[in-house]
């Protein structure tokens, strides 16, 4: 694997004054280590996955991008036209024309997330609200060698702390087809080095530094619908995907309930500068 480095837009540079109270936030226990002494759970859903799965292959028929549903999700690339699986950002492994077919979801769709949602809460046993509109990913194999992706945590593109992030492989992942993830200790020894500054990071983050971060990374390997749970505040990269596979996941967030106040204070630092509040990021029914 060969280091790149591109122009990272996407992550927040907060004034000197916010800089110190986004800091104060950052280093507040997350609800995963309160409740369950954690920084990662697993939660398995499978079933929903599956009929998940199962919709995806019904609306590309539909929408005739594949003409058979005889297919299995990870071998899709095997029945679609290339420019369908063109990347599109050298910053995000994951943006093509098929994961943009998904950026407007159907009912059928959101109801089997709300299943999804609803079994989470059952384990997780707090109150939150969740992310309205779950992003849906498409990584495609690939011969590219040359890691331009920055091992990141959203709380560095704008996301208010506390946040307990989710990523759904809607395929089985392996080691050369996943997403990376470290852990709490690692990731907060990595980022205080500097200082918890991302915009700071993001500007001097050099081959020294990809190595140090990849040291610290590793793998989520996992059968499909086995979701990881995890801190907002530990660190994770997507990998190039060098396997014969086509990987799908779904990633969203939720945000425990007595946040809200704080989340207010947080824009995202896409075009639509999201606010993380009820009926805007987070959908309007508290769970
Ligand atoms: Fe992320």
């Amino acid at each position: 694997m060969k280091f790149k480095k591109v122009k990272y837009d996407f992550v927040q540079k907060y004034s000197r004054t916010f800089q110190h109270v986004f800091k104060s936030h950052y280093n507040k226990d997350n609800i995963l280590i309160k409740k369950f002494n954690t920084d990662i759970l697993k939660i398995d859903l499978g079933t929903e996955s599956k009929k998940l799965e199962k919709h995806i292959i019904d609306c590309l028929y539909k929408k005739k991008i594949i003409h058979t549903k005889k297919i299995q999700l990870n071998k899709i690339h095997e029945y679609i036209t290339s420019d369908n699986t063109n990347e599109e950002s050298n910053n995000d492994v994951t943006r093509n024309k098929l994961t943009e077919v998904f950026f407007e979801k159907d009912e059928v769709f959101f109801k089997i997330y709300f299943s999804m949602i609803t079994k989470i809460k059952k384990k997780l046993k707090f109150n939150f609200l969740f992310q309205k509109d779950p992003f849906l990913r498409f990584n495609f194999p690939t011969k590219n060698k040359v890691d331009t992706l920055l091992p990141h945590v959203d709380l560095a593109i704008g996301h208010p702390p506390g946040e307990v992030n989710l990523w759904l492989p809607l395929t089985s992942v392996t080691k050369s087809n996943s997403m990376s993830v470290s852990n709490l200790k690692k990731s907060m020894l990595f980022f205080k080095k500097f200082d918890f500054d991302f915009d700071y990071y993001s500007k001097i983050y050099n081959k020294k530094i990809w190595k140090m971060a990849l040291g610290i990374l590793k793998p989520y390997i996992a059968k499909q619908g086995e979701t990881i749970v995890f801190d907002s505040r530990v660190m994770h990269k997507s990998l190039l995907n060098n396997s014969k596979k086509t990987r799908v996941s779904l990633d969203f967030r939720i945000l425990p309930t007595d946040l809200q106040k704080i989340a207010k204070m947080y824009r995202g630092t896409g075009y639509k500068k999201q606010k993380f509040q009820k009926g805007h990021y987070y959908d309007s029914r508290i769970i």
